[in-house]
């Protein structure tokens, strides 16, 4: 019973979070209408197929070094978010400082975020605005103005989950990708 309950509190938090809310599960009594559930993909490559159809973002083709490399990277920009609301918390602006200056502008983030960007669209303007809005961060935290770091790490998260609603991962082969993108592949994360 734990189980089906727990199952059904999985569904309904999965169904909030999908566009597409997946079928309700026949047997979980939470429907008189019983409802068809798909059936599971037989291999690895359907399952993946299946989640590109659900998965309404636009894809960016990465290889797999790039795709580690921007996922460390969006890891390490959510470690300078929590840092600049501890900093800002203790009104240690030169901390917020130091940490805004992680996911700021520089010739080398935006060469990098042109890259990782090169076969989908849009995405290093997105990149790009992100880390200029980052920038008045660390105006505000020059200015010891709290309300303003608020207010600028406000504006940079949504640059976050405007990014986020917009395009997600694809990791692709060599081929796919230097078609993608016209260039040659492998490629570093670092290299043109
Ligand atoms: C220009 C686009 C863009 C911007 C801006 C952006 N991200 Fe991301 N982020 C991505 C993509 C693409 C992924 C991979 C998502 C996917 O495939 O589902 C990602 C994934 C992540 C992940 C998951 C990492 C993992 O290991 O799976 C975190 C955490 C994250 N981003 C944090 C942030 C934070 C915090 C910011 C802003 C301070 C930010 N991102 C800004 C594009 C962006």
């Amino acid at each position: 019973m734990n189980r089906l309950l727990a199952l059904t509190a999985m569904v309904t938090v999965f169904a909030s979070c999908s566009r597409d809310a997946p079928p309700t599960p026949a047997s979980s009594g939470a429907s008189a209408t019983p409802r068809v559930v798909p059936p599971s993909p037989p291999s690895t490559a359907q399952a993946v197929d299946a989640l590109d159809r659900i998965d309404g973002r636009t894809p960016v083709p990465l290889l797999p070094m790039m795709a580690n490399h921007q996922k460390q990277s969006m890891r390490d920009h959510l470690v300078a978010v929590q840092e600049i609301v501890g900093a800002v918390a203790k009104q240690d602006f030169v901390a917020v400082e130091k940490s805004a200056g992680r996911i700021g502008f520089s010739e080398q983030m935006g060469a990098m975020c042109t890259h990782m960007g090169a076969g989908a669209p849009g995405f290093a303007e997105q990149a790009l605005n992100f880390h200029h809005t980052a920038d008045e961060i660390g105006v505000a935290a020059k200015a010891r103005d709290a309300g303003a770091v608020l207010a600028a790490l406000s504006e940079t998260l949504t640059t976050c989950t405007t990014c986020h609603q917009t395009f997600r991962q694809q990791v692709v082969d060599d081929a796919t990708w230097a078609k993608a993108t016209n260039m040659t592949a492998p490629a570093g994360p670092m290299h043109h």
